[in-house]
């Protein structure tokens, strides 16, 4: 089966999850991860080259602070939990969000993590943390204005440039976006990255999301025909 380069993930369905069983939003965050690892056994196991994983947005921050405060928790544990994960299966580790709203102390475990799994060649896990699209957007244009400020003029801008600004930068497109649990939407998600990207919809919820939910996202993905807006 041929595999996506890049699968990007947007977990949803935890809180239901977890109110079906009478329990704890954060019960369902906490079982999401194991979701999380299946879906990197299965990308290291098929050479997938990329998976992102939309884990806390912008809008997330406006949560219920205990909520917040478990997933920042729970964020902190598995990075450090997950090291010799990603020692073992050569997986180097990103983190790509607004780093000005994290605590000092899970900026500089992630930072080790990155560093630590920076030369790693095998699958590139990109966790989404504190964002965006708008923001990553807007984040962008202020850097290229900030370039153009301090060279004293306008430079040159294409679409391949402003991608470079882009809190993205260095990563292909996703070729294949999944949402779980039956919401079709792109909820301020990769905006611009996803242009020409495969949407791929389920009812499942996160947390019962395994390695055959991925399956078939895939074989569905490999189903369709791409043309990027041209006639074949
Ligand atoms: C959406 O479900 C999920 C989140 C906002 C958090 C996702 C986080 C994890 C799965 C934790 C583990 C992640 C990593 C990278 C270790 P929701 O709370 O919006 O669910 P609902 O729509 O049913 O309320």
């Amino acid at each position: 089966m041929e595999v996506p380069r890049h699968i990007t993930i947007i977990m949803d369905g935890n809180g239901r999850w977890a109110k079906k069983q009478g329990k704890m939003r954060l019960f369902g965050h906490n079982a999401g991860t194991e979701s999380v690892r299946a879906c990197c056994e299965y990308a290291v196991e098929h050479g997938i080259r990329y998976l992102s994983l939309f884990a806390f947005s912008e809008e997330n921050w406006d949560r219920p602070q205990d909520e917040v405060q478990g997933l920042m928790e729970l964020m902190l544990k598995s990075v450090l939990g997950e090291r010799e994960t990603f020692r073992k299966n050569n997986i180097r580790f990103r983190v790509i969000g607004d780093r000005s709203r994290l605590s000092e102390k899970l900026l500089a475990n992630i930072d080790m993590v990155q560093d630590e799994t920076a030369s790693h060649t095998g699958l590139t896990l990109i966790i989404m943390l504190s964002y965006s699209g708008k923001w990553d957007i807007v984040q962008a244009a202020r850097r290229y204005a900030s370039d153009c400020l301090a060279a004293g003029k306008q430079l040159p801008l294409d679409e391949t440039g402003f991608s470079g600004y882009l809190a993205t930068a260095g990563i292909p497109d996703p070729d294949l976006m999944i949402r779980t649990s039956g919401e079709q939407r792109i909820s301020n998600y990769m905006l611009w990255q996803c242009a020409y990207t495969e949407f791929y919809y389920t009812p499942v919820l996160w947390p019962d999301f395994r390695k055959t939910d991925l399956e078939q996202a895939i074989q569905s993905y490999n189903l369709r025909e791409r043309r990027y807006g041209k006639v074949e």
